[in-house]
């Protein structure tokens, strides 16, 4: 199987100085859906752990929701959007097929002038993007790099199919990444203030397996099969899914990758203190854990309440638990992304809380 070597990342230490995250109000429960679907909360319930998940109202897209989460991030980070250099935006709903959401994201942030794209990776893309956001950080190339991962995925689910419409959700998360020491300190840009030995982001592994490319997809609408009366009709600009071959493809992954990035970066399972899985499915996320043997103390997991939120899952888990007091300063974590593509993409930190600390510069070693 394909896959970019894990490694440690070189260059400047970085971390994550800010996190936001934002839902939509509009709750719907497993039993609203058996209203219009032959499903049951039972059934969603035990083969997904689902119980709600959040709709966006009608006019809201994704990157409405990206927007409160990334201005939520910066405020949290105590950086001035002019201080952004580049937004990268996640998503499997982009608003449009062309301009990246990203663009609009920025824009909107105020993040005047910053390099915009967005990622397309499946629900691997918050972590795709945090690599490309931690790598371009590291190698100096920029200071400060906004990462969102935001969706509308009920746009683009067919409400007549039981075997998707219940596992997904609305939401948005987001991330700034920044060098250890700001460069910007004193002019607005964030101070962050570290343990000592804290390292911030340590290193990566991202792979991919084409050959599950139609597992998950949405046939129609892009230059493979153009939008046309006839797409429509069959249903095809709606998502489609091989359920089996996803789960399985997802219950092997995570725990070759995960393994693959601890050994790279010399640690072990026993050294993580957060798992922070990508929120497809509870039982992929419980039989992922057991056979990597993370006790479900250090799982966190709010599928529950959200469904799959795709690209905003593992920055809305990160937001939450930070909130919740189970993300702490020197906490060791692990975030594992898989999905459509077939993509999969494992990050391992040491996590560090961003300090707004106004005329004081560089890193405070406590
Ligand atoms: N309610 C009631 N019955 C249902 C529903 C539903 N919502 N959906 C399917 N069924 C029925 C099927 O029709 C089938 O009935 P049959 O036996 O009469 O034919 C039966 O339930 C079993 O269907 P399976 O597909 O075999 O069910 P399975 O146990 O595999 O569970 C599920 C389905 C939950 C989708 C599982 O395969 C899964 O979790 N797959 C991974 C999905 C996932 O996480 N996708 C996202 C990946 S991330 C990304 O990038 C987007």
């Amino acid at each position: 199987m394909p896959a970019t070597g894990p490694a440690p990342l070189l260059g400047r230490p970085i971390i994550i100085t800010g996190l936001g995250a934002y839902v939509p109000p509009k709750v719907v429960t497993n039993d609203d859906l058996t209203a219009t679907l032959n499903t049951s909360d039972e059934w969603i319930t035990q083969r997904t752990g689902i119980r709600e998940r959040r709709v966006a109202e009608a006019g809201l897209c994704s990157s409405d929701l990206g927007i409160i989460a990334g201005r939520a991030a910066l405020d949290d980070a105590g950086l001035s959007p002019g201080n952004v250099d580049l937004v990268i935006t996640a998503t499997i709903s982009p608003d449009r097929l062309m301009p990246a959401t990203a663009s609009r994201v920025a824009y909107e942030c105020g993040c005047e002038a910053a390099g915009a794209f967005d990622v397309s990776a499946g629900c691997s893309g918050f972590v795709y993007a945090l690599a490309m956001a931690a790598s371009t950080v590291a190698a100096g190339l920029h200071d400060h790099v906004l990462v969102v991962g935001a969706e509308v995925i009920s746009r683009l689910l067919d409400w007549q199919d039981r075997s998707t419409a219940v596992l997904f959700g609305d939401g948005a998360g987001a991330a700034v990444v920044s060098p250890l020491v700001s460069p910007t300190a004193g002019s607005g840009g964030p101070v962050v203030e570290i343990r000592p030995g804290l390292a911030g982001i340590l290193g990566f592994d991202l792979g991919g397996d084409g050959a599950g490319a139609e597992f998950l997809m949405i046939p129609a609408g892009g230059s493979k099969l153009p939008a046309s009366c006839a797409t429509v009709e069959a249903r095809q600009h709606y998502m489609t899914m091989n359920g089996q071959e996803v789960y399985k493809f997802a219950t092997r992954i995570v725990a070759r990758s995960a393994g693959r990035v601890l050994e790279r970066c010399g640690l072990g399972v026993a050294d993580i203190d957060l798992f922070v899985p990508h929120q497809a499915n509870l039982r992929i996320i419980e039989g992922a854990a057991k056979k990597l043997g993370i006790p479900d103390d250090k799982i966190y997991t709010n599928v529950q309440r959200y469904g799959n939120t795709s690209c905003a899952s593992i920055p809305l888990c990160l937001s939450e638990a930070r909130t919740e007091g189970r993300l702490n300063d020197g906490d060791l974590v692990l975030l594992m992304g898989f999905g459509a593509g077939l993509t999969w993409g494992a990050c391992l930190m040491e996590w560090g809380r961003a300090r707004d600390l106004p005329n004081t510069a560089g890193v405070i070693r406590t």
